[in-house]
């Protein structure tokens, strides 16, 4: 496995949380104006992989998957770097890294593999231009926002979230890094339509990999074989992911990431946010639930 850059990685002390400035009407931790201008020229190539989530539906998974398909399995390759640094984030800027991701990502030979939490309204346009495979995964709204609230739990880089009760009211607004869960997940839905996205649910992955994997090898035009599909599903089970260092973020220092708070592999259920809520909680968000996605065709899954 490769040695984490150590310095990238050590603070001294506890690292700032990362600024968020609203762009177009969504709260982003993004530094600054000249920065999210610098974001949004962003040079997008034909042959980038674009994975695309709102926070906490599975980036990381995803992101080992499309690894292992990357590098036909070559587990040694997967464990070349952490996984912050294996693929840089489009608009991500880590208060600790001495590198902007966008910058790291120039750096990057082809083909790329680049994650983006942004919602599809401010996607850079080169994006489009290019035409870039996308890859979109949604989860539903309340396994979510528990996992977005232990997050913030454990992590310095965001605000402390207080109680799940107003953690809750403000998920429900859209006052969280990224903005509203509802805008975005129906945003990329909407897209799909228009462009090269294959748009997955976090459930189903879960309750058939096999079969999410198929797909994602057939938008990608690639064909493996069955030992080798095997061995990716088992390489990137949670049960694998959670003891591997290079994705599991336990190589971060606590400064930035506090495990025993909360671990980031937690438990990676579909399911486990409701028990989280109050029976009134539950009432309460569903009501709201209703509310926003009315005249939506799009429906999750909360049980596999
Ligand atoms: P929980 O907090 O519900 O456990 P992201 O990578 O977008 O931040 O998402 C993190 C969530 O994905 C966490 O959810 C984490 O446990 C879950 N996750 C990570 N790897 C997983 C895997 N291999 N299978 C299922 N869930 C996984």
């Amino acid at each position: 496995m490769a040695q984490v850059e150590e310095n990238t990685h050590t603070p001294a002390k506890k690292p700032p949380p990362m600024s968020i400035l609203e762009v177009g009407g969504v709260p982003l931790p993004i530094s600054s104006n000249e920065i999210w201008d610098k974001i949004s020229k962003f040079e997008a190539r034909p042959d980038d992989l674009i994975l695309a989530t709102y926070p906490k539906s599975g980036t990381t998974w995803m992101q080992e998957i499309l690894d292992m398909i990357q590098n036909e399995g070559d587990v040694e390759k997967c464990k070349r770097a952490i996984s912050l640094d294996r693929h840089p984030f489009i608009e991500l800027t880590f208060p600790f890294k001495k590198k902007y991701d966008f910058e790291m990502a120039l750096e990057m030979p082809s083909p790329r593999l680049l994650k983006t939490h942004l919602p599809s309204h401010l996607i850079p346009p080169s994006v489009w231009r290019q035409n870039c495979k996308i890859i979109y995964v949604a989860r539903n709204a309340k396994d979510c926002l528990v996992s977005y609230y232990h997050y913030h739990r454990m992590t310095t880089l965001l605000p402390d979230p207080k109680s799940l009760e107003e953690f809750c009211q403000k998920f429900m607004s859209g006052e969280v890094a990224y903005g509203s869960w509802y805008d975005h997940v129906k945003g990329w839905w909407a897209a799909k339509d228009k462009h090269q996205i294959l748009y997955l649910f976090y459930e189903d992955v879960k309750k058939d990999p096999k079969r999410e994997t198929e797909k994602i090898l057939k938008f990608l035009e690639k064909d493996i074989p069955e030992e080798l599909l095997n061995k990716i599903i088992c390489y990137t089970s949670f049960d694998v992911m959670k003891q591997n260092p290079v994705a599991n973020y336990t190589a971060l220092p606590t400064s930035i990431m506090d495990h025993p708070i909360s671990p980031f592999m937690r438990k990676g259920m579909p399911g486990d946010g409701k028990s989280f809520f109050t029976v009134a909680q539950n009432e309460e968000f569903d009501k709201d639930y209703q509310k926003k996605m009315a005249g939506s065709t799009l429906t999750f899954h909360t049980e596999i």
